[in-house]
């Protein structure tokens, strides 16, 4: 069973295949991401930081493809399905096509990777505004929904006031609505986060099942920037 592929015998690797921002912050968002799920309700503030965190490497990782070295760019690793069928064959074949990057079944893995913790920390912070009026996204959600409850947590937050008794009978309705939205975001949050379980089982089996076809220690390189073999 031998790797093959045009691109390593050209272009024999120099640069290895992940650079540091890449495997920082692929190791600092398995961290955050484990932080925040052991955290979960009970350490509010612990679980809200481990979020931030992992939006901040989120936006950097998403620059860092566009913007990034050759290997890390998403125009890289984001191919077709024919290059994906191609890609699957060549491992049922016992003929695995080598690639310097992600492979192009394992680059969706982690479109949807990102694109998954990308909507768990959007709810995450959609439902800590609605909540308990705090975050990035409550000023923000105070200012365009049309109940005053986010107002209400924005301002007890503060410290300030809530509304009067007519304001309150006057969006008594408008605040079902709000339990409502705020119950269905809960929802896609408490989903996404047994999703994403999903999605890492899946994600670190097809690591060790490739490193396995391929016979390159794929873990390792994410941890030196090399992968055996290179
Ligand atoms: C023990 C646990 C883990 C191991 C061994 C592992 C290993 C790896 C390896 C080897 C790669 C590179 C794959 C390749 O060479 O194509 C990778 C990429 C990736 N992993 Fe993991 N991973 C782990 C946990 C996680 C977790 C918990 C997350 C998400 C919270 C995650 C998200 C990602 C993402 C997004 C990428 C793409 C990296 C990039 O292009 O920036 N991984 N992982």
């Amino acid at each position: 069973m031998t790797p093959t592929t045009p691109e390593r015998r050209s272009e024999p690797s120099r640069s290895g295949t992940w650079d540091p921002m890449v495997r920082i912050g692929h190791w600092l968002l398995a961290a955050a991401f484990v932080t925040a799920w052991i955290a979960g309700d009970e350490y509010q503030q612990v679980h809200v930081l481990a979020g931030y965190t992992i939006a901040v490497i989120l936006l950097v990782r998403f620059a860092w493809g566009l913007f990034g070295p050759h290997n890390a760019r998403f125009s890289q690793f984001v191919r077709g399905p024919a290059a994906v069928v191609r890609y699957l064959e060549s491992l049922v074949r016992g003929e695995p096509e080598a690639h310097r990057g992600h492979n192009p079944a394992g680059g969706w893995m982690v479109v949807l990777l990102l694109v998954a913790l990308s909507v768990q920390v959007g709810s995450g912070m959609t439902l800590y505004a609605l909540d308990e009026g705090k975050g990035p996204l409550a000023a923000w959600l105070a200012a365009e929904t049309p109940s005053d409850a986010v107002a209400d947590s924005v301002a007890g937050a503060r410290g300030s006031a809530g509304t009067n008794e007519r304001e309150d009978d006057e969006h008594e309705g408008h605040d079902d609505e709000e339990g409502a939205l705020e119950e269905a975001v809960e929802d896609i949050h408490e989903f996404g986060a047994d999703l994403l379980l999903l999605l890492i089982a899946l994600h670190v089996a097809g690591v060790l099942v490739s490193s396995l076809l391929h016979r390159e220690n794929f873990v390792r390189g994410m941890i030196t920037g090399r992968r055996s073999g290179q």
